[in-house]
């Protein structure tokens, strides 16, 4: 989906140059997950890997748009195998999770991207218990489930997590996002206290807090039509820079405007944030 607002194209993200013979050293021959790769960032990394060597899990609950990708995918350099799954499940976890240790060469990288957002205020959340269990299940619990199970794995193959975050975790919390933002910044600090850990096994972790990228997700934010987003290719192409650069995160240049602003304002960023256009709530 590269559907481009006018303010997409004057704000600068800073370019990412990929260099593809060490992205190439990197995955070819190896086994890289990505979960939510139906859509958004995760189906267009895909298909930027599929000119390498490399072994592909895609999983996410739409098969049809998994085995379309792989059609796409396969016409490439690049092998895919299709796993359909609803990560919050507990069955069809533990599912994927055989699947993978079933592997005969392991799983070396995994993109921990699937996740749901949702746009609601307080006051028409008050019935709605459920939006808070779905997002902290699909942002925290389905990755923490899918580390500690793979742990062991990719300790033994030197391998390494990329999560996919957001940089509002980085800054004040906004009002109509505590769903999102409560459960995105709960693997965050999850991931940033285990990390050390990891190393310690040998598994390298690196985080991308990504700002506003034109997918799926934002769509039902009527607002968030002419505010300036990253194209999920560029977002693609963060995150595979990630597996070869050896840092730790990536954030935009901006953050450090951003965060003074948050220090200085606290909640009242808010204002800063576009106005909702109607009642309800978004998801995506
Ligand atoms: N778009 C943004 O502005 C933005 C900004 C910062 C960070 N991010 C992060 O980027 C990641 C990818 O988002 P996106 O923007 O590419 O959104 P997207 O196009 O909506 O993609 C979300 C992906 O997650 C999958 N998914 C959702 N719930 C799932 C579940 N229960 N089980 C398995 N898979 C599930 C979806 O597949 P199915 O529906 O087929 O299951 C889809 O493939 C998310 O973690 C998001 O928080 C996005």
């Amino acid at each position: 989906m590269e559907r481009r607002g006018f303010l997409d194209k004057v704000v600068p993200f800073q370019p990412v140059f990929l260099n593809r013979e060490k992205l190439g050293r990197r995955i070819e021959g190896k086994t890289v997950l990505i979960t939510g790769a139906s859509s958004g960032i995760g189906q267009r990394l895909a298909l930027l890997l599929s000119e390498f060597k490399v072994h592909l899990v895609v999983v996410a609950r739409r098969e049809d748009r998994l085995l379309a990708l792989k059609r796409e995918v396969e016409a490439k350099a690049a092998r895919v195998s299709v796993f359909a799954a609803d990560l919050r499940d507990e069955e069809q976890m533990g599912r994927l999770l055989d699947f993978l240790h079933r592997l005969p060469d392991g799983v070396d990288i995994v993109v921990s991207n699937a996740g749901h957002s949702i746009h609601r205020s307080i006051a028409d959340s008050l019935d709605r218990f459920h939006d808070f269990t779905r997002t902290m299940g699909i942002n925290f619990f389905a990755p923490v489930r899918l580390m500690l199970a793979l742990a062991p794995m990719l300790a033994r193959k030197r391998g390494h997590i990329v999560n996919v975050s957001t940089v509002s975790v980085l800054l004040a919390p906004v009002p109509h996002w505590a769903a999102y933002l409560a459960s995105k910044g709960a693997f965050d600090a999850w991931i940033r206290s285990a990390g050390p850990e990891l190393a310690g096994m040998g598994i390298s972790v690196s985080s991308v807090y990504l700002p506003l990228v034109r997918t799926p997700m934002i769509e039902p934010t009527a607002a968030y039509r002419q505010a300036p987003a990253m194209s999920p290719d560029h977002a693609a192409r963060v995150i595979a820079r990630s597996f070869y650069d050896g840092k730790r995160a990536y954030k935009p240049w901006w953050l450090v405007f951003g965060q003074l602003a948050s220090l200085l304002l606290g909640h009242r960023m808010a204002m800063f944030m576009p106005k909702r256009r109607s009642g309800g709530g978004g998801e995506g």
